[in-house]
């Protein structure tokens, strides 16, 4: 069997798919005619192999209550050891319905109400969220850009953040959404070597890991043995393969006891089962879609240099900030003197704002 879906200019109309971004767009107060670019979502075809698992499976026509056979596990191992240079144990993954899901799992399993929690602003919005909607404090480390046009951490204010708000819990997001960074082994160890010092546990939301453009992504599990002890690393195929309807993630806990905490949480929120499409697509992704996944790599790298290129050349008050990694770009907009509100309404037009 050959890949069929290599075809990434085919344009596909989404529209009245039950598509988030596009169908819903008026519900949530954008005109229908929007082009939709703030959920990464993308409007490619899956793999051709992924297609074709999940059409077979559906033809059985009986979606009763399932579980992974054994290969489950190697499968995804294998992609961990292929792409990240990182050896997994089956006894450190939990799947769950979504990285964000364990994020709130987390929050839940290792806080308590009333209690702060760290992160790094600007950041994926539902970071801030799970932490709000679970009674807990947001504290942010910002971010800042530097001269080299990228964003650093001040790791001074990182550690009087934890100390002063006595954080027992920080969120790393790795490669970083929005700002593009892929973190260099020396600023992730810098991290790691403070969040051992003051006990922090450090959520890595790895969930971009498979798109790097400039340096080595590194699992932060993966640094130092010490790193397994406070670490858990989210994986998931959902933004690699864009499988995010399937609700699979592959979550690891190398520490046993903060793994049993994790999981009386995804227990008390009801969760056993997954979705047998969910566990067959992330199982066809990692092992059948390495040809797909390279050629979507290759088509967003010229994505990304053309928007690079375009904004350079006509958005002279537009700035291009580095992107090291995810599939998302990030502007800074600040010198065309357009206050936050207006340029959310004028995105829509974006050529009028050079
Ligand atoms: C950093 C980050 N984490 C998590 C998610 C979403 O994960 P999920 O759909 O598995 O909850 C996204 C989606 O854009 C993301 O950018």
């Amino acid at each position: 069997m050959a890949e069929r879906n290599l075809n990434f200019d085919e344009i596909i109309d989404r529209r009245n798919t039950d598509c988030l971004k596009y169908d819903f767009a008026k519900r949530r107060g954008m005109p229908e005619d929007v082009l939709p670019l703030w959920v990464a979502d993308m409007d490619f075809k899956v793999s051709s192999y992924i297609e074709e698992a999940l059409v077979k499976r559906s033809r059985d026509a009986i979606f009763g209550y399932s579980e992974v056979q054994t290969p489950y596990f190697e499968i995804v191992a294998d992609w961990m050891r292929r792409h990240h240079q990182w050896e997994v144990k089956e006894n450190w993954l939990i799947k769950t319905p979504g990285v964000v899901f364990a994020l709130a799992m987390a929050v839940k399993a290792y806080t308590n109400v009333g209690d702060k929690v760290l992160i790094q602003q600007p950041v994926y919005y539902p970071f801030s969220e799970v932490i709000e909607d679970n009674d807990r404090i947001v504290v942010s480390n910002d971010l800042y850009l530097g001269e080299d046009n990228k964003y650093h951490i001040d790791f001074e204010d990182f550690e009087y953040k934890i100390r002063e708000h006595h954080i027992k819990l920080f969120f790393l997001c790795s490669p970083h959404n929005p700002v593009g960074r892929v973190w260099t082994k020396e600023e992730l160890i810098k991290i790691g070597d403070i969040c051992l010092k003051y006990g922090v546990i450090v959520v890595s939301d790895e969930i971009h890991n498979d798109f790097i453009w400039n340096g080595d992504h590194h699992i932060f599990a993966s640094l130092k043995k010490e790193y397994e002890d406070i670490a858990i690393v989210c994986t998931s195929p959902s933004k690699t393969f864009n499988l995010a309807s399937m609700l699979i993630s592959n979550i690891f806990i190398p520490n046993m006891r903060l793994k049993y905490k994790f999981r009386k949480q995804v227990n008390a929120a009801g969760i056993s089962q997954l979705s047998v499409f969910g566990l067959i697509a992330c199982e066809t992704a990692y092992t059948e879609g390495e040809e797909w996944y390279q050629a979507m790599l290759a088509y967003i790298k010229s994505n990304i240099d053309y928007v690079k290129e375009y904004v350079n050349k006509y958005l002279k008050n537009v700035k291009l900030i580095e992107t090291e990694g995810t599939y998302l770009v990030w502007l800074d907009f600040r010198k065309t003197g357009i206050e936050a509100d207006e340029l959310d309404k004028k995105s829509y037009m974006m050529p009028n704002c050079g």
